[in-house]
């Protein structure tokens, strides 16, 4: 099956099991950037003034503009593999406005989440519902640190 994992990661821990998921499966790699990175200042959720709590606290901020949505052969991949870090319990939003931006018809969707201590929560539910088209599966969720044995039961499940 024809496979792209597709990932944002603001601090790195998303996009080392991203990485090693695409290892295990062979498949492609692709990265959601944002056209405005996100600093370490801009994620402190412990400050109310930072850009990532402004952006949680007023839902129109969350429209983020993206770099390089052109992914070469789109249309050829069956299976598309999205990763993203949990914030506030829902997916970074960067990475609804990439689901937004994609057709994701005749395509089997896993996602995957990645958090310090939340659970997966409706974050897959929610992407589903803005990529409108698509087979979308029950998502999983990895601690921050995953071993890479546990990344490598889930490849091998699939
Ligand atoms: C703005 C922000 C909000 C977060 N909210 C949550 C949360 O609600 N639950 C949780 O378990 N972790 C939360 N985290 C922690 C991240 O989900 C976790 O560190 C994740 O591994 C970050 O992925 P990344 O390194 O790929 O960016 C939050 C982190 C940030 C920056």
């Amino acid at each position: 099956m024809k496979t792209l994992v597709c990932y944002f990661s603001a601090e790195g821990h998303t996009k080392k099991i991203a990485e090693e998921i695409a290892k295990n499966l062979e498949a492609n790699i692709y990265e959601i950037e944002p056209e405005k990175p996100y600093t370490k200042e801009d994620l402190d959720w412990t400050n109310s003034d930072s850009r990532a709590s402004k952006e949680n606290d007023n839902p129109e901020l969350r429209n983020i503009e993206l770099k390089n949505l052109d992914i070469p052969n789109w249309d050829e991949y069956e299976r598309i593999i999205i990763g993203y870090p949990i914030w506030w319990g829902i997916a970074a939003w960067p990475v609804n406005s990439f689901v937004k931006s994609k057709d994701w018809t005749n395509k089997t969707v896993l996602p995957f989440c990645v958090s310090h201590s939340s659970g997966l929560g409706d974050s897959d539910l929610l992407l589903k519902d803005d990529a409108n088209a698509g087979d979308w599966q029950e998502g999983i969720r990895f601690y921050q640190d995953a071993p890479v044995a546990k990344i490598k039961s889930w490849t091998d499940s699939l």
